[in-house]
């Protein structure tokens, strides 16, 4: 069966857990460790790898391009708009053409339909590169970088200070894979996908909601936000979400109000005073950059695990 990385509910969660693992041996012999895939470098040897971006990106892009070039394989980054898939070719027919030629797709797209649609189309493994719902491969990444710093994230306690987004979601698919308690703290207007949070909570994550920012954070391991307008949001809704969403910023005196060793994350791109000052993005407590490198080792481990290489 062809295996899809689509979102962190459909891939149980021991399987989760081994990517995790395998990434963090990926990266530890990158530094130089003993290697414990003496493959390391030669994983997607003559393997192509197709990137579609219908919206931008630095991270994704450019931390699958160089881990697949990494691992030996070749790349093909593609935007939307130069494929025929931009210009009225169906989705699975596109998924069925490319199937055709590359070993694995990934895709950052608008509606979750999309990335649906090409896996159930394609005859090779999709990964989910973010769409308006959810954003996998970036939660894969913060748990690896929590368990770094914190150590086991089973137990932890994570806020959500902001928008209830696609990068939220995937934070509440988490919950319940890993077990960690999950706060939501933002205005009722941005609430999380109402869906997403009730089949989370089914399969077991501890999701609550707290609508007072410092009440929430108390005794938080971890801090997390991401931006007030994602690139999918009515660019003219800019002023009314960020009235909204002030009082969740994420400050030092928020922070405080958190556990001493708490961490602060972020996917990035961030957007210094507004979702968070630049006195917290640059302070002692930031883990962001840790996260963004952990894009690359978590996604060898994705892609090896797609291609059956783990
Ligand atoms: N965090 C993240 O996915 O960043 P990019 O939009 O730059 O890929
Ligand atoms: N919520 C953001 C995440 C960017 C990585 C967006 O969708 O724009």
């Amino acid at each position: 069966m062809t295996r899809h990385f689509l979102d962190l509910d459909q891939v149980p969660a021991e399987e989760l857990r081994h990517i995790l693992n395998r990434s963090a041996e990926i990266k530890a012999a990158r530094d130089g460790k003993p290697k414990l895939f003496p493959d390391e470098n030669r994983a997607l040897d003559s393997k192509v790898v197709a990137l579609i971006f219908e919206k931008p990106s630095t991270r994704t892009r450019i931390s699958f391009d160089v881990g697949i070039r990494q691992m030996g394989g070749e790349t093909m980054v593609l935007s939307g708009s130069e494929l025929q898939l931009g210009h009225g070719e169906s989705v699975g027919d596109t998924a069925r053409v490319l199937s055709r030629f590359v070993d694995a797709i990934m895709i950052r797209t608008f509606q979750p339909e999309t990335l649906e649609e090409m896996a159930e189309c394609a005859t090779v493994p999709v990964i989910n590169g973010l769409t308006n719902r959810t954003h996998p491969c970036q939660i894969m990444a913060d748990v690896m970088t929590f368990e770094e710093k914190k150590g086991p994230i089973e137990g932890a306690k994570v806020v959500w200070a902001g928008d209830g987004n696609n990068v939220f979601a995937s934070f509440a698919q988490a919950s319940a894979q890993f077990g960690f308690d999950l706060v939501f703290a933002g205005p009722e207007t941005l609430d999380p996908d109402a869906g997403v949070v009730a089949k989370a909570r089914s399969e077991g994550a501890a999701i609550s909601v707290e609508r007072d920012p410092f009440k929430a954070v108390d005794g938080a391991d971890a801090v997390v936000t991401d931006a007030w307008l994602s690139m999918h949001d009515d660019v003219s809704a800019r002023d009314r979400r960020h009235n909204q969403l002030k009082p969740y910023q994420v400050t030092e005196e928020l922070m405080a109000h958190a556990k001493a060793d708490a961490i602060f994350m972020h996917c990035l791109p961030a957007h210094r005073e507004e979702e968070v000052t630049s006195a917290v993005f640059d302070g002692p407590q930031s883990v962001v950059f840790d996260e963004a490198e952990n894009r690359l080792h978590v996604q060898k481990g994705i892609l090896r695990w797609c291609l059956g290489a783990l």
